[in-house]
């Protein structure tokens, strides 16, 4: 049977660090209110001039991943780029990445998929590799967040969380009788709550798309009702992850570590908790980074190989939910 197995991932912050108290420069926030309600300390953020895309990003993640896997760009059979903030309006990141890796017809898809990017892009890879589409994948998932905030105090309740940074993965099939690689995903979505969580332009359904006065009107920067997110996320993140452990006959005692989006890391407890989990088997990353959308579970896959929480023959489940909103859970075990 065709499985997708992970040959390599890594990660790529950019260098400037922004700390809680740094932004209380820009807005009335605290670093006891930021830490208390989502568990940020940090974030890393492209230098303030700009110059800095999400395929630039992605790029220094995917040369890591690549190195990982042994992989050589023209191994590439298809690139999967998630982002909610493309280098431009279009076309996607992935032909940006393509070209910045010295390829030259090599297939690059972009998904815009927000928080469950990485999920998206799992099922994606996991069903072009089952039907031989392509045999060797790169996914990225990556976000220039800073760039696309308002840092007033206007923005405080969405500029505090998100963070730059991206995370990349080399997904390759094997024939195999193993129970190993993707061994189950589910995705949903429910469209009625998009604008809980969105940026209403430039858009399409605009004449024109962005005028100065949508701009004065802070409608190009993302607007965010928190508290429908949250209780979205704790229903049903615990919801998905039996959903998605039940179809391959699994219990939540046989995961090794659950990796979570990193969007607040109150929503992790919960989910922690009401699942009855050990602590220690819920991965947080959020204190350092923020929320780095279709970054952030690739990249916390990243350090929890790096730090041999996880290796071979650990069954984890990626899990999420986000704008859209949409979610989704995929399981995963190491070969
Ligand atoms: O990955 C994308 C998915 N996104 C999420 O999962 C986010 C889910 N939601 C959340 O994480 C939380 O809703 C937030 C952390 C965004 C906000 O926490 P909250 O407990 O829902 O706060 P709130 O928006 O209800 O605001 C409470 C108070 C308000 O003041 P008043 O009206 O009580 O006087 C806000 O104006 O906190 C104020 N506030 C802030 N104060 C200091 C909002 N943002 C800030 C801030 N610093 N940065």
């Amino acid at each position: 049977m065709k499985r997708a197995v992970i040959r390599g991932t890594g990660r790529y912050l950019p260098p400037r660090v922004v700390t809680n108290n740094d932004l209380t420069q820009h807005m009335d926030t605290s670093d006891e209110w930021i830490q208390q309600r989502t568990g940020i300390e940090k974030r890393h953020w492209i230098e303030e001039e700009g110059g800095t895309g999400a395929s630039d990003l992605g790029l220094e993640a995917s040369k890591i991943a690549l190195d990982k896997a042994g992989w050589k760009p023209e191994d590439i059979d298809l690139i999967i780029f998630a982002t909610l903030s493309p280098d431009v309006f279009f076309p996607g990141s992935g032909c940006f990445l393509q070209h910045k890796l010295g390829l030259d017809s090599t297939p690059a898809l972009d998904i815009r998929q927000q928080c469950t990017g990485f999920l998206h892009g799992m099922q994606v890879a996991d069903a072009y590799i089952r039907s031989d589409l392509a045999n060797r994948i790169l996914f990225v998932g990556s976000e220039v967040h800073s760039t696309g905030i308002d840092i007033s105090t206007r923005g405080r309740d969405v500029a505090v969380i998100f963070g730059d940074g991206a995370g990349a993965v080399c997904l390759e099939g094997i024939e195999t009788d193993k129970e190993v690689g993707i061994l189950a995903s589910e995705l949903h979505a429910k469209g009625e709550l998009a604008e809980s969580l969105w940026v209403e332009v430039p858009a399409s359904r605009e004449n024109p798309r962005v005028s100065t006065e949508m701009v004065e009107e802070t409608r190009h920067f993302p607007k965010m009702n928190g508290k429908v997110i949250f209780k979205e996320a704790v229903r049903k993140l615990p919801e998905i992850t039996n959903s998605v452990l039940e179809k391959v006959g699994l219990t939540k005692d046989d995961i090794d570590l659950y990796i979570p989006h990193q969007a607040n890391m109150r929503i992790n407890q919960f989910f922690q908790q009401s699942m009855k989990l050990p602590e220690e088997k819920v991965f947080h990353n959020i204190q350092r980074y923020g929320n780095t959308t279709a970054g952030s579970i690739p990249i916390a896959l990243d350090e929890a190989l790096e730090m041999k929480i996880i290796g071979e023959g650990s069954t984890v489940v990626f899990l999420g939910l986000g704008a859209g909103v949409t979610w989704g859970a995929v399981v995963y075990r190491f070969e």
